[in-house]
């Protein structure tokens, strides 16, 4: 299965075409990723600059480019560490890959694109007219690389923005670049992962023949409690601030559910999103832990807060065994911009019966 992706993230199709085909049958064509940095660079300025270079020269220039702001490329980092892949292979920015290198060399594309930039094709028309959004890219690489397939996800707000405008625009865009498409929303915890995940997922076939049916919802077997670690170093425990704020803001954050909420980028850092309250142990409370965190009352329970570790929240995410290398903070919000892997391996299969 040669794949290529674009705002790759952490790979949650790379991790789901393994568990479907086998690592070994997976060639990664590209990937690509600005780790959530920009330059103030307009794509005209960087096309100015890099003309007459080759290929090779370009990527080279746009990654200095990149680098120079002196921000890491978090995602980057973690892409490198868990999939098999050189720097050849690794674009910074959507906007300034060539897709005509990879014509027909890709069976599965693939991407989100964030979706800040679904406001501005609203309010145009066409594949042209959406020139200036990562949505343009995202369908340019369709028409310059042919994949067999390709794979888009995106929030279900897509589909009712602007009064359902923009989705059509976005279907008549789809529709243009000679494609079958088929599109769900479909819910994480429909696929064996305990979190209200809603997504829209867009499934297009160069064979306008194909027939595609989505999977089908399964009952959901496992909860929160499945998913947590054993064992959790004292810095995730709450403080009594902590504490008090997250035990009684149920709006904002919620203790022990069965299924979490969304998975959000910012979510541990602000109070926000989910939490975990154990009744004081002492064997599964360390002193580090006791010294640090806050003991307090919940519901007529002594016990302490703490947060979701980095591990809890890939987990959540479908990454059984990711290779964390970077920051909680980046690592929160790069699981929280994730797709669910499950969901993927079930699209997969869908996909694979019909290929
Ligand atoms: C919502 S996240 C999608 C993550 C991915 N779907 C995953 O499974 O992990 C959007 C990603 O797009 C990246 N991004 C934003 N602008 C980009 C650009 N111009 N080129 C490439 N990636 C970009 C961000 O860094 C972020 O990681």
């Amino acid at each position: 299965m040669r794949i290529a992706t674009v705002f790759s993230g952490i790979g949650s199709i790379e991790t789901a075409v393994s568990k479907v085909y086998g690592e070994k049958n997976q060639e990664i064509v590209f990937a690509c990723d600005t780790g959530e940095r920009e330059i103030n660079k307009t794509k005209e300025d960087v096309e100015n600059e890099t003309r007459g270079m080759n290929e090779k020269e370009k990527q080279k220039y746009i990654s200095t480019l990149y680098f120079g702001k002196g921000k890491r490329n978090f995602v980057k980092e973690s892409y490198f560490a868990n999939y098999n892949i050189s720097d050849d292979n690794w674009f910074e920015d959507i906007r300034f890959i060539n897709g005509n290198l990879f014509k027909n060399k890709v069976d599965l594309f693939v991407g989100g694109s964030p979706c800040q930039s679904f406001s501005v094709i609203g309010k145009r028309a066409g594949l042209e007219d959406a020139r200036g959004t990562l949505f343009y890219d995202f369908a340019r690489l369709i028409t310059e690389i042919k994949p067999k397939v390709f794979l888009y996800e995106n929030v279900p707000g897509m589909l009712s923005h602007d009064d359902g405008k923009t989705w059509k625009h976005i279907q008549d865009i789809f529709d243009s670049l000679g494609y079958k498409i088929f599109k769900a929303l479909l819910n994480a915890a429909d696929f064996g992962i305990p979190q209200n995940r809603k997504r829209l997922y867009v499934v297009g076939f160069k064979n306008k023949k194909t027939n595609f049916e989505f999977p089908k919802p399964k009952k959901l077997t496992t909860s929160l409690k499945d998913f947590l670690d054993e064992e959790v170093d004292a810095k995730y425990y709450l403080k009594e601030k902590g504490f008090e704020f997250v035990t009684t803001n149920p709006h904002r954050a919620r203790i022990n559910r069965k299924i979490i909420q969304t998975q959000k980028a910012n979510q541990q850092y602000n109070w926000n999103g989910d939490f975990v309250f154990e009744h004081l142990d002492k064997h599964k409370h360390d002193k580090a832990i006791q010294d640090g965190a806050y003991v307090g009352n919940y519901n007529g329970d002594m016990g302490l807060v703490r947060k979701l570790t980095p591990n809890e929240c890939f987990k959540l995410m479908g990454f059984k065994h990711f290779k964390n290398v970077v920051p909680d903070m980046q690592a929160y919000r790069q699981a929280g911009n994730s797709i669910v892997v499950d969901v993927l391996v079930e699209i997969l299969k869908k996909i694979n019966e019909v290929l």
